[in-house]
C-alpha cells in the first residue's frame, strides 16, 4: 500500500482524553481533565474545571449546544452554564434535516419537533449510527444494530437498503460523496447505491472516521492508521504520542481527522483545505462582520479569493468584511472562498442570510442611504427636497410608495429589499435619529 504525507498540527498539549468538533472549526477537548472549548482560531477557553467524559458534541442553534457525556446530555445554551437535560445513556449525536439523532445503548431515539421517538428495526439498533448518506439522491440515515445495517429515509423512515450481518459493525462513516464505509469483521464495505464492495487491510480497521462534507475516510487500527479516497487506500504516519484506535476521534468539517493522546490534541489532514470562521451556515448578519480564512500550509499558499453570490469581494491577510448591506433579505447568500496552493485547490461554500436590524437611525441607516441614492437629485435640484431628517419624516409615505414602485431613484438601480425594509423599520421606530 503506498504511502501518503499528511500534515499535522498540535492544538492543544496535555493528555487529552476525548475532543469532538462542533460545526464550523471549533471543538470540544478534554485536556488534563478539564473540559476545554477550543474556537476555530485556536483559542482556548476551560468549560469546566473537572469535566464529564465527552461522548459527542453537537451545534444545535446559533448559540446552543449538546454534549452526550457520561453524566447524561448537557445543554450549553449559553456555552459557560451547563443544565442536565438527563437522557441517559445517549453516547452518539447526529443531526440530519429537521431531526436530531440520539444514539447509544439504550437505542437509537429521534428528536423531531419537541417529540422524542425510538427507532427500531428487527433488533433494536444500538450500535453506531452515521447521518449525511444518499441514495438514489435521497437523505438516509445509515443505523446499525446487533445483525444488521439499515439505510433509514423518507417517508417515515422507511428501510430503503438492508444488509444482514453476523457481527454488529463495530463503526462507520459517511463520506464526501454520500457512500457509506464500514468496518465489520475484519472488512472495511463501502456502499454506493446499494452495491457494495469489500476489501481486507493489512491491519484490521476498528475505526471509520469521515465528515459527509470532506472528502476521504480515516480508517484506524490498533497499529496503522488509513486513508481511503473512493475505492484506493494509502497509509499514514500516525502521530507519536496518539493511542490507537481510540486516538483517532473525529473527523472535522474540513477533512481533518482530530486525534487525541498524550501529545495533547492533534489535527491532521491529507488535502489541502480552506475554511470559515466567524460565521456559520444558516446565520443571519445584521451589521458588517469579519470573517477570518483558514488555510491549510499557508506558507505554500498560492492565492486565496473569495465571492459572494459570484461576485469577487477583497480578501485582506485572510480576512473579508461581510456587508449586507445591499443583500436581500429572505433569501441565501453564497459566501465561496478558494485557495490554490499551486498543484492542489481547495474550496468552501457557505450560505448565509441577512437580517434585519430591529431598530434603525437617520444618522446610521437613512442619511447613508440618502446619500449614496437620492441626494444627487434631491439635494436641492429637483422640487421635493430630503435632505434633513424632517423632509424625510414630512415625505416618508410618499417615500416608502416611491421605493416600493421602483420609480425612485430616478433612472434606477431600485433599492433592495432590505434598504426598503430599513426605510420603514425607521418609520415603525418613531423616525430615531
Ligand atoms: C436621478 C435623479 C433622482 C434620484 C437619484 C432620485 N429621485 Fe426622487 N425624484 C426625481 C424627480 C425628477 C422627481 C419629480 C420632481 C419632484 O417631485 O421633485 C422625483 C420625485 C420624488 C418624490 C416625490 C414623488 C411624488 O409624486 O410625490 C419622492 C418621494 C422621491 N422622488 C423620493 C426619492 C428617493 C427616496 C430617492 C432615493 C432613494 C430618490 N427619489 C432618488 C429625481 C430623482
Amino acid at each position: 500500500m503506498p504511502e501518503r504525507d499528511a500534515r499535522v498540527q498540535t492544538l492543544a498539549t496535555g493528555d487529552a482524553t476525548a475532543v469532538f468538533p462542533v460545526e464550523g472549526h471549533a471543538l470540544f477537548a478534554t485536556v488534563d481533565e478539564s473540559l476545554v472549548w477550543i474556537d476555530g482560531l485556536g483559542t482556548q477557553t476551560q468549560v469546566r474545571a473537572v469535566g464529564p467524559d465527552l461522548y459527542s458534541a453537537l451545534r444545535l442553534s446559533d448559540q446552543s449546544l449538546l454534549l452526550a457525556t457520561d453524566e447524561g446530555l448537557l445543554s450549553w445554551t449559553e456555552i459557560l452554564s451547563p443544565s442536565t437535560l438527563g437522557l441517559d445513556g445517549v453516547q452518539q449525536l447526529g443531526w440530519q434535516g429537521q431531526s436530531l439523532y440520539l444514539g447509544g445503548p439504550g437505542g437509537l431515539r429521534r428528536w423531531k419537533f419537541g417529540e422524542l421517538e425510538e427507532l427500531q428495526g428487527e433488533e433494536a439498533l444500538t450500535g453506531p449510527f452515521a447521518t449525511g448518506g444518499t441514495l438514489g439522491g435521497a437523505p438516509v440515515l445509515w443505523a446499525s444494530g446487533e445483525g444488521e445495517l439499515l439505510a433509514l429515509g423518507e417517508p417515515n423512515w422507511k428501510v430503503w437498503d438492508q444488509l444482514q450481518t453476523d457481527t454488529p459493525p463495530e463503526a462507520l462513516a459517511v463520506d464526501g460523496s454520500g457512500a457509506v464505509v464500514v468496518a465489520l469483521d475484519g472488512l472495511v464495505l463501502r456502499g454506493v447505491e446499494g452495491k457494495w464492495k469489500a476489501w481486507k487491510l493489512p491491519s484490521r480497521v476498528e475505526r471509520v472516521l469521515a465528515h459527509p462534507d470532506a472528502n476521504g475516510v480515516y480508517l484506524a487500527a490498533v497499529d496503522a492508521l488509513y486513508w481511503m479516497d473512493g475505492e484506493e487506500f494509502s497509509a499514514l504516519t500516525v502521530p507519536e504520542g496518539v493511542f490507537m484506535p481510540e486516538g483517532a476521534a473525529a473527523v472535522d468539517q474540513r477533512g481533518g481527522l482530530l486525534m487525541r493522546g498524550h501529545a495533547g490534541v492533534i489535527r491532521m489532514e491529507v488535502e489541502h483545505s480552506v475554511g470559515i470562521v466567524g460565521i456559520h451556515g444558516g446565520e443571519e448578519l445584521a451589521g458588517t462582520r469579519l470573517v477570518t480564512l483558514l488555510a491549510s500550509e499557508p506558507e505554500a499558499l498560492k492565492s486565496l479569493s473569495g465571492t459572494v453570490d459570484g461576485a469577487a469581494i477583497s480578501v485582506v491577510d485572510n480576512t473579508v468584511l461581510l456587508d449586507p448591506a445591499g443583500l436581500t433579505v429572505g433569501q441565501p447568500h453564497d459566501l465561496q472562498v478558494k485557495g490554490s496552493w499551486g498543484e492542489e485547490e481547495a474550496e468552501v461554500l457557505l450560505q448565509f442570510g441577512v437580517a434585519l436590524p430591529d431598530t434603525a437611525t437617520w444618522s446610521e441607516h437613512i442619511r447613508p442611504l440618502y446619500q449614496d441614492h437620492c441626494e444627487k437629485c434631491h439635494g436641492g435640484s429637483t422640487e421635493t427636497i430630503l435632505r434633513e431628517r424632517q423632509d424625510w419624516i414630512d415625505e416618508i409615505d410618499p417615500i416608502l410608495d416611491e421605493v416600493r414602485a421602483a420609480r425612485m431613484p430616478l433612472g434606477g438601480p431600485a433599492l433592495t429589499a432590505t434598504q426598503i425594509a430599513l426605510i420603514q423599520v425607521w418609520k415603525d421606530g418613531g423616525f430615531p435619529e
